[in-house]
């Protein structure tokens, strides 16, 4: 009998419906020449909602998702609700209580796309950043004294512990092992100003290194990461680092390999259920108007598949968005200026899977 999966659907604001509709029009197509089936399951999450109800994320509603094979989310973000209300209440949230203790960010060029990095080829710009997602700076530690006085004070506290700092490191020496594609593992840090977070992170990442004698370790410092993703992307397979450092070289992953419309992300629990998502945001000015970019998306959705085991899936859907664009007929990974509409896009995709 064949498989079927309850996937969780949390469409959220702004154009985030839309990418996750083309989305499900590709996993279908996909998963019925696979042989499995999907049942999708709605939730109505995000800044409408909240602005509607007052609420943002009920108890009953994360213990329903922990259920799920897995989450499909598009994009949580309000331009009327103030900012830090839907990021903490639903998204890191969301993080942290299901344990997605990965966040799994592929910088990807593919043929075509243009990067800003001319000179640059798609064999050049291939990697994969393992972030970690629960703890660090995003832990919430800290806190404010004496608010509003001259004599106010501001803490906020990056808090690792060796339990998420290994657990992490180890997902990317296997992943690292698993891509088979230089097989280097670059540790990102800042070891010469961080030095209590990042001697723990330094330890635990020679002592965990001879476990997986195959991966050739490297260490840099962010900055200079920062400087090398743009200068040389091909020194890289799989970058892993810690929650903050990981959001912001992130964005500039997404920058090289030709801009948020391509940009996908699984926040994984490998022994849970994990949630996958465009990394571009809600994006509002685009809003129904047909032409933001459903790319990222798509991926997002072989991802979700590649984790859940149905590898054959998620790599015809990585071959028909290198073939999509291989073909030239995405004129641009822009919003408003691929040269065809949202649903077009995921209309061609969904023949060439
Ligand atoms: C991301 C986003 C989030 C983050 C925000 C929306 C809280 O930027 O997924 O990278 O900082 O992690
Ligand atoms: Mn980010």
């Amino acid at each position: 009998m064949s498989k079927t999966y309850q996937i969780g659907v949390i469409g959220g604001d702004g154009t985030g419906p839309e990418v996750i509709a083309e989305g499900i029009k590709v996993a279908e197509v996909v998963a019925s020449k696979h042989g499995f089936g999907i049942d999708w399951c709605d939730y109505d999450l995000g800044g409408a909602r909240y602005l509607r109800t007052g609420e943002i994320l009920p108890d009953g509603t994360v213990d329903e998702l922990r259920k799920l094979d897995a989450i499909f989310l598009g994009a949580i973000g309000h331009p009327d609700v103030k900012p830090g209300v839907m990021e903490r209440g639903l998204l890191l949230r969301l993080r942290f209580e299901l344990d997605l203790y990965i966040n799994l960010r592929p910088v990807k060029l593919y043929p075509n796309v243009d990067s800003p990095l001319k000179d640059k080829k798609p064999e050049d710009i291939d990697f994969v950043v393992v972030r970690e997602n629960t703890e660090g700076l995003y832990a919430g530690a800290g806190g404010i004294l004496r608010k509003g006085t001259p004599h106010e004070v501001a803490t906020q506290e990056s808090i690792n512990t060796r339990m998420g700092v290994e657990r992490c490191l180890r997902y990317a020496f296997d992943l690292t092992q698993k891509r088979n594609m230089g097989n280097k593992l670059t540790l990102c840090g800042k070891t010469n100003v961080l030095t209590y977070a990042f001697d723990l992170w330094e330890r635990a990442f020679y002592e965990i290194a001879p476990d997986y004698p195959s991966v050739q370790t490297d260490y840099a410092h962010v900055d200079a990461i920062t400087m090398w993703m743009v200068k040389n992307p091909e020194f890289f397979d799989v970058i892993v680092t810690d929650n903050l450092f990981g959001d912001i070289i992130t964005d500039l992953g997404a920058m090289i390999q030709g801009g948020m419309g391509i940009a996908a992300g699984g926040n994984i629990n490998p022994n849970g259920v994990s949630m996958f998502e465009p990394i571009g945001g809600s994006a509002p000015k685009y809003t129904g108007l047909n032409v933001i970019n459903p790319l990222a998306a798509i991926s997002a959705a072989g991802m979700m598949f590649d984790t859940i085991g149905e590898t054959e899936a998620a790599a015809s859907i990585d071959a028909a968005v290198t073939t999509a664009l291989v073909s030239g007929k995405i004129e641009s990974m822009s919003a408003g200026k691929m040269g065809m509409g949202t649903r077009e896009v995921g209309d061609f995709i969904a023949r060439l899977v």
